[in-house]
């Protein structure tokens, strides 16, 4: 154990010695969680590191800009890198092995040509303008879970739909990983974090929280009797619309496990939007009858 503390966390960059390291920190039943991201760590990611620590004994992160899961025109190339700064956070929180490879270690054939398809529930919301999007997700953490074989992943529950698909990608293919979906970890004005949140300018920041104050508008609408799907839609466009450099991409009332729009919203339902600041895609979301210390909203089943 004290080997392990001294050592933490470890670097690895090809599967040689991700393969190499894996071996020698297993040890007799001990289980294995693992956090993927795409690095330029903040707070949400650390949140699921902690949570991770408290669910196994081996703790593994990987830092991987996946260029499958960006569409033409997106921002793979601009997308933020700081590796140095990802292994100290990392290491503060109590990683034991950070997975970095690079796209030729991921992918060294190029792109791979067997890929997952997400099915009827990746076309929705954020499928519905990023096509192809959630098929590079799950391909890489399908992956991930092949080369680091975790007895547990977590997942943000700021990525409602990706949470989703992996938690259904689990249960259709069996493939045996338990996925626990942490709370969304917001700025102390309400909007979520987001590696994308820098980005923005000052003056975008101060138009990007209209998408989470939005969403609050219509949570308190529901919990004083409006229960319509299309009213409750209407007041997040009326709210977010008084920050005038906010473009709506789309919101939904939406059922927590088919994703489909609801008329009439429940308690479970969760109320998702996307929208743009300056050239910054957000992404937001709120379980409509919890609220935010609710461990409904993190449990999305
Ligand atoms: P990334 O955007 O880096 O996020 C990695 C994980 O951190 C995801 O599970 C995401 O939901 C979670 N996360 C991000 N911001 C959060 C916040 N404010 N509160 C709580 N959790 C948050 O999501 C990806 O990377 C990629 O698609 C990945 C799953 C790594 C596959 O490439």
């Amino acid at each position: 154990m004290s080997a392990r503390v001294l050592r933490r966390p470890l670097l690895v960059r090809t599967r040689e010695e991700l393969e190499r390291e894996l071996e020698s920190l297993r040890g007799d039943g001990e289980r294995r969680a693992l956090v993927p991201t795409m690095g330029s760590l903040h707070p949400g990611h650390l949140s699921l590191m902690d949570r991770a620590r408290e669910l196994a004994d081996v703790l593994v992160a990987s830092v991987f800009v996946n260029p499958l899961q960006f569409g033409p025109g997106e921002d793979l190339e601009r997308y933020p890198r700081e590796l140095d700064r990802d292994f100290r956070l990392a290491g503060e929180r109590g990683v034991d092995l950070l997975f970095a490879p690079d796209v030729e270690v991921m992918y060294p054939d190029g792109h791979p040509r067997v890929r997952m398809d997400p099915g009827p529930l990746g076309d929705r919301l954020c499928g519905r303008f990023r096509p192809g999007h959630f098929q590079g997700v799950l391909s890489v953490v399908v992956k991930l879970f092949g080369m680091i074989r975790p007895d547990v992943a977590v997942f943000g529950r700021k990525d409602f739909q990706q949470a989703v698909l992996i938690r259904r990608a689990v249960l259709d293919l069996e493939l045996g990983v338990e996925i626990e979906v942490a709370p969304l970890v917001r700025e102390p004005d309400g909007l979520a974090m987001s590696s994308r949140n820098r980005y923005l300018t000052d003056e975008g920041r101060r138009q990007a929280v209209g998408l989470y104050r939005g969403l609050a508008a219509a949570r308190d609408a529901y919990r004083d009797g409006d229960v319509s799907g299309s009213v409750l839609v209407e007041r997040v466009r009326a709210v977010a619309s008084e920050h005038s450099g906010l473009q709506l991409q789309y919101v939904q009332v939406v059922d927590p496990v088919t994703l489909e729009a609801r008329n009439e919203a429940g308690s479970d339902s969760v109320l998702a939007a996307a929208g743009f600041v300056d050239d910054v895609r957000l992404i937001d979301n709120l379980v409509l009858g919890a609220g935010e210390d609710d461990p409904r909203c993190a449990l999305l089943e």
